[in-house]
């Protein structure tokens, strides 16, 4: 016999559209994604309210909103607790709570109530094995399009590195504009790799501008990226 833990479940993939969902939130009625056509947007889910892993989560990111907001990218949260929690949390976290130098932190991003765990479980953030009643930490990605194009999960006990969210955006961000991947830890300002080289040659040709063209062997050329106009090209104070 099938258990819940083990069945089949569709769940939306990197490529896919993001399915598109009417929801009610801290911030009013939102049609996603349709509403963040032109933006970025980071739809993420949150186990409960009233917890403490998901109040330093909802602190961190609150405080960089701005941030990713000069990134084009809007902020979403969903989780299955109804809006009235979600409004008594989110009044608590402002008036009672301080973690690391943060406080009177205002989460002025939507919170989606999804007490039917209707919109959880469509983007597989109810996960059984996990727990059957909070969706998981996940975060997915969804570009100017409607597209998911990136999908991180992590489980009850572990709050996410927004550092890194961040960071993967740009990243996002920076392989659209200017037709490159990025390896391992890359940072703007670091060296970014020129994808699907046959060879060095293959590489050089598709490149306007050699110069800067590093070939270590024909699967592996990087090339230099300036931090300065990775950051006029894709942040907007
Ligand atoms: C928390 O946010 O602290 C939490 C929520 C659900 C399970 C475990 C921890």
């Amino acid at each position: 016999m099938d258990t819940q833990a083990n069945q089949t479940v569709s769940m939306p993939r990197i490529g896919d559209p993001a399915p598109s969902f009417t929801a009610v939130t801290t911030q009013g009625k939102i049609n996603f994604p349709e509403d963040y056509k032109g933006k970025w947007a980071i739809l993420f889910s949150h186990p409960a309210d009233f917890t403490p892993v998901c109040t330093s989560e909802f602190m961190t990111f609150a405080s960089m909103q701005d941030k990713f907001q000069k990134a084009n990218c809007e902020l979403v949260g969903l989780s299955v607790d109804g809006l009235y929690s979600h409004i008594a949390w989110l009044r608590t976290i402002k008036e009672k709570i301080e973690f690391r130098g943060m406080k009177n932190v205002e989460v002025t991003f939507p919170l989606i109530e999804d007490i039917t765990m209707e919109v959880a479980s469509r983007y597989g953030m109810i996960q059984p094995g996990e727990s059957n009643t909070k969706a998981v930490r996940a975060v997915f990605f969804v570009d100017p399009k409607g597209i998911i194009r990136a999908i991180i999960y992590y489980p009850l006990s572990i709050g996410r590195n927004f550092d890194e969210l961040y960071r993967a955006l740009i990243a996002m961000q920076t392989t659209d504009a200017f037709q490159v991947a990025t390896p391992a830890d890359w940072q703007p300002g670091d060296d970014v790799i020129v994808p699907t080289a046959g060879s060095c040659g293959v590489a050089k040709e598709r490149m306007e501008d050699t110069e800067n063209l590093d070939c270590k062997d024909w699967f592996f050329c990087t090339k230099k990226l300036d931090k300065s106009l990775v950051l006029s090209t894709l942040i907007k104070e």
